[in-house]
């Protein structure tokens, strides 16, 4: 079976189609940037995007993924020819900018529902942003930062759509 993730394909082993995707690309395919948290669908860690839908991994089939376009966090930052980071992604630097990470476990589920949120809804009262994230888990309680830091990515991404900026 073919993975297509980050824009490149991966070929992987379809003798199980029913193996979950958050350990093949975790364990098979080495992107660690997934985190297993709950393992049930509940907390968030393994989200990742599936055609721009926030998808919790740890509950999802690789047969459910075959020919979709995945994206994982180490496809958000810019980087050359060689895989050396050219600038990180708006989101990520956001995420630096106001701190927000603690322990960190759950930091890839919280980026990539707001990536999946903000390209629904590029203009997001904070209402909005504390909805939309409210079904992903931060045991260390950074819920305020994290809220700052998805307004603070709307900014920026509307800034750079309004220069012709690659988002
Ligand atoms: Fe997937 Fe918790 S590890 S939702």
């Amino acid at each position: 079976m073919q993975l297509t993730i980050n824009g490149q394909a991966y070929t992987v082993d379809d003798g199980d189609p029913n193996r979950l995707l958050l350990y093949v690309i975790r364990d098979e395919l080495g992107l660690t940037g997934t985190k297993f948290g709950c393992g049930a669908g509940i907390c968030g860690s393994c989200t990742l995007l599936v055609d721009g839908q926030a998808t919790r991994s740890c509950i999802t089939p690789l047969s459910a993924v075959a020919g979709r376009e995945i994206r994982t966090l180490e496809g958000l930052a810019e980087t050359d020819a060689q895989g050396n980071v050219i600038a990180l992604h708006p989101i990520q630097q956001a995420f630096i900018q106001h701190q927000v990470p603690q322990c960190s476990w759950c930091m890839n589920g919280q980026m990539m529902t707001a990536l999946a949120f903000l390209a629904q809804n590029p203009h997001p009262t904070e209402e909005e942003v504390v909805e939309a994230m409210s079904r992903n888990y931060c045991r260390c309680g950074c819920y305020v930062r994290i809220k700052t830091a998805v307004l603070a990515t709307a900014e920026m991404l509307a800034t750079q759509d309004a220069t012709g900026g690659a988002a």
